[in-house]
């Protein structure tokens, strides 16, 4: 089958690779009808996550059609329409009866302190193939796997996958209540959905940090107050525009990829600050291509947490489901002096799918909005490079596989 392959920083190739077989009675097969690029994809072809060996399958958003189920799956069968939760969990284990699917105790292969198991992350994340690809072998698939309606499309569906359940996660994380002022960083994909998710969780106000327009103006579309922070230094349009109180919530949708401003106010005071950025990047992410235009890591990983933490009202809650590496790039001091609640995480996804589901079915949500573009498979590495320069209009990427329906084996 056809699939995109990681070989190394700024190399990915669409290569045929094996089909995948069932190898667990737990195990289903599915025929991938929708795939997607997201922003975590482009930390690995940037270098800034590493531990991705060259000849893994890259993807971890997936919808497609029932193919095949082991003797273990007997809430499936062939033919079911599904999505899949981009990471992966057991279903039995207490983790998993809690709610915290991506803590699960047993689906990753390495023991229940090698990480939260996903698909496309390499050895690191257990050794589950990507979904950028045209079939899947689909683990604890019970559990896992959920049916879509006929009143959801693929076009709709493929945002249930990661991006609308980690905005989602991130809103529950930021503790917001109704009424509460929310500030969103980032307007890629999952910042779309957490400015969504927040005025669903009943938000008074939403403020919206990025630098790219085209984005900027999707956020505003949505309702949000946006600040280009290459024109005006968030913090202080975020302290000015509440009174100097700040928002009691914000939400970093970012990452380890944060950019420093390039110009305007927040420039200046980045520029005292390029020196710890430095030293970050060369400690967390010795490995990230810091040249040319194509595949660049961002150059402050810390910015957004500085800036989160300094613009946020008295006892007001951090959420960061933006990905960091282990390290310590987090202002603890400037945190405790403002008693914040800081809560982080992977995304539960399977605790929250279905619930997304139902609000798409019943129109409430039209997660479609935000899908800009939809590339055959065999497009993919061009689609790639567009969404890794943040091209105008390009703001969330599905990628059409065209596998062949095959018989159940
Ligand atoms: N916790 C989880 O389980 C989970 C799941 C999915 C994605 N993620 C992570 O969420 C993050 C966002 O994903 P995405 O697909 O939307 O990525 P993306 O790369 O499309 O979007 C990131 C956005 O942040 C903006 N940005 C860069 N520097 C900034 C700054 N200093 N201030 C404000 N905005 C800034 C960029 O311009 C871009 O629009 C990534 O780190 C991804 O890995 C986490
Ligand atoms: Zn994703
Ligand atoms: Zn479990």
């Amino acid at each position: 089958m056809k699939a995109v392959v990681f070989h190394g920083i700024g190399d990915i190739r669409l290569e045929t690779v094996r089909d995948p077989k069932l190898k667990e009675p737990t195990d289903a097969l599915i025929r991938i009808t929708a795939s997607a690029i997201c922003g975590t994809d482009l930390h690995f072809v940037r270098g800034t996550l590493s531990g991705l060996e060259p000849g893994a399958t890259l993807g971890h958003e997936a919808v497609g059609v029932i193919e095949e189920v082991g003797r273990d799956v007997r809430n499936f069968k062939v033919g079911d329409r599904v999505v899949v939760p981009s990471t992966i969990c057991c279903g039995y284990c207490s983790y998993c009866r809690a709610g915290y699917q991506s803590q699960c105790d047993v689906a990753h292969p390495k023991g229940p302190h090698a990480g939260t198991p996903y698909y496309g992350g390499g050895e690191q994340g257990g050794g589950f193939d990507g979904l950028q690809a045209e079939y899947a072998r689909i683990a604890y698939a019970a559990a896992n796997l959920v049916r879509l309606p006929d009143g959801v499309s693929n076009d709709q569906a493929i945002l249930l996958s990661d991006i609308f359940p980690t905005a989602y996660f991130g809103a529950d994380l930021a503790e917001i209540k109704p009424g509460d002022t929310v500030a969103v960083f980032g307007c890629g994909p999952v910042g779309q959905f957490a400015i969504a998710s927040a005025l669903l969780k009943g938000a008074g106000r939403v403020f919206a940090v990025d630098c790219v327009a085209s984005r900027l103006d999707m956020a505003r579309d949505q309702g949000a107050e946006v600040i280009d922070f290459n024109r005006e230094d968030p913090v202080e349009v975020l302290q000015r525009m509440t009174g100097g109180i700040g928002p009691d919530r914000a939400i970093d949708a970012v990452g380890l990829d944060a950019m420093a401003p390039s110009a305007g106010p927040a420039a200046k005071e980045a520029k005292k600050h390029r020196a710890e950025f430095r030293k970050e990047l060369k400690e967390l992410e010795p490995e990230a291509n810091l040249r040319g235009k194509q595949w660049r890591a961002g150059d402050a990983p810390s910015q957004v947490m500085q800036w989160a933490v300094e613009s946020l009202a008295k006892a007001g809650t951090l959420s960061i489901v933006g990905l960091y590496p282990e390290g310590r790039l987090f202002p603890i001091g400037e945190a405790l002096d403002k008693n914040l609640t800081i809560k982080a995480g992977n995304t539960p996804h399977r605790k929250y799918i279905p619930e997304l589901v139902d609000l798409v079915e019943s129109g409430v949500v039209d997660p479609a909005e935000v899908l800009t573009q939809t590339e055959p498979l065999t497009d993919a590495i061009e689609a790639y490079k567009a969404f890794d320069l943040r091209q105008p209009g390009w703001v969330k990427v599905e990628l059409k596989p065209a596998p062949k329906e095959r018989k159940a084996a």
